[in-house]
């Protein structure tokens, strides 16, 4: 049971392994629920484009530079960063890359388990199926949830006992058995969806909406929405993929598994993209209907369209696999410290860290209705987490990364783990030295309100 108590550190059985659960941390609701409201909010191809971009030129150094961080440093993002200023004779200041993402960790579960309740919500109405109503009723039965403390608590606490149950049993017996479950299954079934759109809805609107390449839509706006979702959707910053990387063996390369992470994350995106506009489309719905596009806009049209109760309930299973392998991601960091820290076996660690999340998580789903009067900054609860850890925390920690990783760490110990041909190598290790700093410095400032 408690793999990290003991002396030897845990190892995923193999490439594939780490691939799955990477993509399992990486594919959640950011693919399935966000990209999709955010590119319908945000023109569409204008915004797929500036977001591909941005995977290629910030995402996927940073992945690559994070599961190296882990690998390297063998321990929690914490431990990891410790061993790592060591051996570069830096500060050990720089450990707080590691409280930064396990704290962040801790706070965007408390919210991804709320929003996931949601959908666990809608899977259970999917499997009785939606009964066909006018629209404005689709967007009272949203309202009617977020107004019930009683069914977003149960339903969180739903989701955070899965992810519990699934960190209890370890990193091969419990993350590593579950991703290879739900991963294929996931992609087997957004496959599907996407068949059902070009059979059954219509696909060509669809991928004209994400891929009829119009410059004139991208905007300030779109460029900042797409880099800092790119950050969310990869998992970076949060001490997910360094605590992965910590169980990854030496002989696998990491710019190819990183490469393939972020292109298996990026096909999953668009796949749903395409699955739900052409659902979307076909019922003649808006697009642009914003964070309710799955729950209001969808269920709307599985009501009325021919195999809507067997499609819904498929395409709510699929959202539920994507957030749970994505929410076990957001566990098992701060697990690690504290076994690493303080010894704890892995039960007593997942529990106390579970029962924490839950608390902060009860008081995001009070936020939405008994407690919707408290506000800091002009923010309910939900919304002050959400900017905190995606708009600050998360850009901080990446620009932190990048800045160890380019100027603090010894360039040939970063070469030794990363070692590819050697003109690439120097063109990541640029890339990672300058390009991210500075872009993440603009986002930052933007968002912060600087510039823009
Ligand atoms: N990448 C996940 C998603 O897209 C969210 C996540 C962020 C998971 C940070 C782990 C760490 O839903």
């Amino acid at each position: 049971m408690s793999e990290q108590a003991q002396t030897a550190r845990a190892h995923w059985s193999g490439r594939w392994a780490f691939f799955l659960v990477t993509v399992g941390s990486a594919v959640g609701l950011g693919n399935i629920w966000k990209f999709p409201y955010m590119t319908g909010s945000n023109g569409g191809s204008a915004f797929v484009l500036v977001y591909l971009c941005c995977i290629l030129g910030i995402g996927v150094p940073l992945l690559m530079a994070e599961s190296m961080l882990g690998r390297r440093g063998q321990g929690s993002p914490v431990g990891s960063m410790r061993v790592l200023a060591d051996e570069a004779g830096a500060s050990r200041l720089w450990q707080v890359i590691g409280y930064i993402g396990i704290v962040g960790a801790f706070i965007i579960l408390s919210f991804y388990s709320v929003v996931a309740g949601w959908v666990l919500d809608y899977t259970w109405q999917a499997a009785e199926g939606f009964k066909a109503l006018p629209k404005e009723a689709f967007a009272e039965a949203f309202g009617a949830l977020l107004a019930s403390p009683g069914r977003l608590i149960f339903w969180h606490t739903v989701f955070m006992a899965m992810s519990a149950l699934v960190v209890l049993g370890g990193v091969t017996g419990g993350i590593e058995r579950a991703n290879k479950i739900m991963m294929p299954a996931l992609f087997g079934i957004l496959v599907f969806l996407v068949g059902y759109g070009a059979v059954a809805a219509d696909l060509p609107a669809a991928w004209r909406f994400l891929f009829h390449f119009d410059p004139s839509a991208i905007n300030r706006g779109v460029l900042f929405a797409a880099m800092g979702h790119a950050f969310f959707t990869l998992s970076l910053g949060m001490g997910a993929i360094i605590t992965y990387g910590s169980y990854l063996e030496r002989d696998v390369s990491i710019p190819r598994t990183g490469l393939a992470i972020a292109g298996a994350d990026t096909l999953v995106a668009l796949l749903a993209g395409l699955a739900i506009f052409s659902i979307v489309f076909a019922q003649g719905l808006e697009p642009a209907a914003g964070p309710g596009l799955i729950l209001q806009t969808l269920p709307l049209a599985f009501s009325q369209m021919p195999g809507g109760h067997a499609v819904g309930l498929l395409f709510f299973v699929l959202v539920v696999f994507a957030a749970w392998t994505s929410a076990i991601s957001l566990i098992e960091p701060g697990v690690s410290l504290l076994s690493e820290r303080f010894g704890m076996a892995r039960r007593p660690a997942v529990l106390a860290l579970c029962a924490g999340v839950w608390l902060l998580g009860i008081a995001v789903a009070l936020s939405f209705n008994d407690w919707s009067g408290f506000t800091l900054f002009g923010l309910g609860l939900f919304d002050l987490l959400d900017t905190l850890t995606t708009k600050i925390m998360m850009p901080l920690a990446g620009l932190l990364i990048a800045l160890f990783v380019g100027w603090a760490m010894k360039r040939a110990h970063v070469y030794d783990e990363i070692r590819m041909g050697s003109r690439v190598f120097v063109l990541w290790f640029n890339v990672v030295r300058y390009v991210s700093p500075v872009a993440i410095v603009i986002i930052f400032l933007n968002i912060i309100g600087v510039i823009g």
